[in-house]
């Protein structure tokens, strides 16, 4: 399903929310956490990916989303669910996706997934939806991030080097990642708040993807 925006040659009206960030390319993102009005923008942004990359994703062919799979993929409670969202700054569509699912049975660990859509591949965007992530799970008292991704999947071995994570096992075609967040305080957080400006204000109970008010 394409949003009637979209479809329109609109940008959704949620296009103009969000932290801007400046990828290395120059391109420009607004970075917000995903809400439940966001399936539409979820299922473009799914159509966009190649066969390959919703391959690498689901580890198995998907040709499409349900709207149950919509609705559980955007209807997160920020805490033991959380997704952050990246929308392309010219004309609003998704185009990258990052979540935690915290584990059940080890509430300090949560596995994650994330997603760029192909065009924008190569552009730091899964590096930083992750870092932005990583510190929604800091305040949501998570210390340890796992992944699954298929063994043949290049560019998770690179990106889980580039952050620091290792090898944890191999299953069959597939390889788990394992990195430790560092505590908050040992952290460069304060850093990238003072290059992102100031906070987001705090709606609804919930806190922004920067500050540690709350998870
Ligand atoms: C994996 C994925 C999210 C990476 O997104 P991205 O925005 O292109 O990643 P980044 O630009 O932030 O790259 C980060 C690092 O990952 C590695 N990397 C990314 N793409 C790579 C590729 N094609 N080959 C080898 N390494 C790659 C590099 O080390 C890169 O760092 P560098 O560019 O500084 O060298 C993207 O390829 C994707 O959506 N793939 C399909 C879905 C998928 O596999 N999801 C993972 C499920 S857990």
């Amino acid at each position: 399903m394409i949003h009637p925006d979209i479809l329109a040659g609109r940008p959704p009206r949620s296009a103009a929310e969000g932290a801007p960030v400046v990828l290395r390319d120059g391109s420009a993102v607004l970075i917000r956490q995903v809400r439940g009005t966001d399936a539409p923008l979820l299922a473009d942004g799914f159509a966009r990916l190649s066969p390959q990359s919703r391959r690498l994703r689901f580890l198995g062919p998907k040709t499409a989303l349900s709207a149950a799979e919509l609705r559980y993929f955007t209807e997160v409670d920020h805490h033991d669910h959380e997704a952050i969202g990246a929308l392309s700054a010219a004309d609003g569509r998704g185009v990258g996706i990052a979540r935690y699912i915290r584990d059940a049975e080890d509430p300090q660990a949560a596995e994650i997934a994330v997603t760029v859509v192909d065009d924008w591949h190569g552009r730091g965007l899964a590096t930083e939806l992750l870092r932005r992530l990583s510190d929604r799970a800091r305040q949501a008292g998570i210390h340890r991030f796992t992944a699954l991704a298929a063994a043949e999947n290049v560019a998770v071995a690179g990106l889980a080097r580039k952050l620091g994570a290792s090898l944890a096992g191999r299953g069959p075609g597939t390889a788990e990642y394992e990195v430790a967040l560092v505590p908050p305080e040992y952290s460069l957080d304060w850093w990238f708040d003072c290059v992102d400006g100031p906070a987001q204000p705090v709606r609804d109970g919930q806190t922004d993807n920067k500050t540690r008010r709350a998870a």
